[in-house]
């Protein structure tokens, strides 16, 4: 996707450094945050300098190669990665793809017969990972675009766009590709608390793509869709279950049982790379808790220009802070993978790539 009329994927390697584009300061500044061993990228992931399920998986995919590319020789190679997998996997619990990433990077350097081999392996495939990240975006952009008339208003939550990804994202590549395809569309933008990341990244992103939009506050998606003013919701996940069940941002689930007791149809999108058959049920998924404070504070710009961090509550307040929800498969009107527009319950037919 263009920045400033320059093209830029959300992360990528650079001889052994992985770079990626600084989430935590968009949209108020535009930065690469360059990232030069394997525990630096992990820390990124933790703190959410990259997020989204796809995103975070590329990351995880190069974390990955930089481990293979940092490790001395026999007898040391085999436990140090070991342990940088290790590392890599305790970052964020809920995203899929991260899990995906790490096992296939592993698997390539498993299969390698010197450990110079395998650094080659494992930067390949941590390339692979990313570059069928892209692609699979841009399928489901084409897909979803289809079912999108010229008009529509759509209603997101959180950022499953391509800042979410490597390049197009899941939820809003189908509005960028309708967008590119001439139709008009207006999309309605969850803010997305505790982090804002459809203020904050969502709107950032539809701006740069010229898509009209308004940011909503959480708790008025039901007002807008209980008077007749949003024709469908698209989201992303971050694991799908085999019945079809979906993790995605806290505030889906209400999301989409209000979708569904307005009759407006809630469609998910995602690669392959997000479903995870070993979890039969959306209870089966790990749910991830973040620390209370980014409920308890907000961060943003004065307009003087300073970025600052401000606190909501009175000082001995607590806050629970669950990152996900699931949203049970009957809510969910179709899921939208790079193979096609599935109903929930096809979802055990498939295997990942
Ligand atoms: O906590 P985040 O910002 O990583 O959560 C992101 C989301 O929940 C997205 O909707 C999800 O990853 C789908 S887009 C790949």
């Amino acid at each position: 996707m263009l920045v400033n009329g320059q093209p830029y994927r959300t992360v990528w390697l650079e001889g052994s450094r992985v770079r990626m584009i600084n989430q935590h300061l968009i949209p108020h500044r535009f930065e690469i945050i360059d990232l030069p061993t394997h525990r630096d990228t992990a820390q990124a992931i933790k703190t959410m300098i990259v997020r989204g399920a796809g995103a975070i998986g590329a990351a995880a995919g190069y974390g990955m190669a930089q481990v293979a590319l940092e490790a001395p020789d026999d007898p040391g190679f085999e436990p140090y990665v070991r342990q940088g997998a290790q590392t890599l996997r305790q970052t964020r619990p809920t995203a899929q793809d991260l899990f995906y990433a790490i096992d296939r990077v592993l698997a390539a350097i498993e299969a390698a017969s010197s450990a110079q081999a395998a650094r080659q392996a494992a930067v390949a495939e941590a390339q692979a990972i990313a570059d069928e990240n892209a692609a699979a975006g841009e399928a489901i952009g084409r897909l979803g675009a289809e079912l999108i008339r010229d008009g529509a208003r759509i209603l997101t939550h959180c950022n499953a766009g391509w800042l979410a990804f490597v390049d197009w994202g899941s939820a809003l590549a189908p509005v960028y590709a309708a967008k590119r395809q001439g139709k008009d569309v207006f999309v309605l933008v969850d803010e997305t608390r505790p982090r804002c990341q459809g203020a904050r990244l969502t709107a950032w992103e539809l701006q740069g793509e010229g898509v009209r939009h308004a940011i909503i506050a959480d708790n008025a998606a039901g007002h807008f869709m209980h008077r007749g003013q949003v024709d469908m919701v698209i989201v992303g996940a971050d694991r799908i279950a085999a019945n079809g069940d979906v993790a995605n941002k806290i505030g889906t689930y209400e999301k989409a049982v209000v979708a569904q007791a307005n009759n407006v149809p809630f469609y998910v999108t995602a690669p392959l790379s997000t479903i995870d058959l070993n979890c039969p049920t959306g209870d089966d998924i790990p749910i991830e808790e973040r620390e209370a404070d980014e409920v308890l504070y907000v961060t943003g710009r004065t307009d003087e220009g300073q970025i600052c961090r401000v606190r909501l509550a009175h000082e001995a307040a607590q806050a629970l802070n669950p990152a996900f929800d699931i949203t049970p498969a009957r809510y969910i009107t179709a899921i939208i993978t790079q193979r096609g527009i599935l109903k929930p319950e096809e979802i055990a037919s498939l295997r990942s790539p």
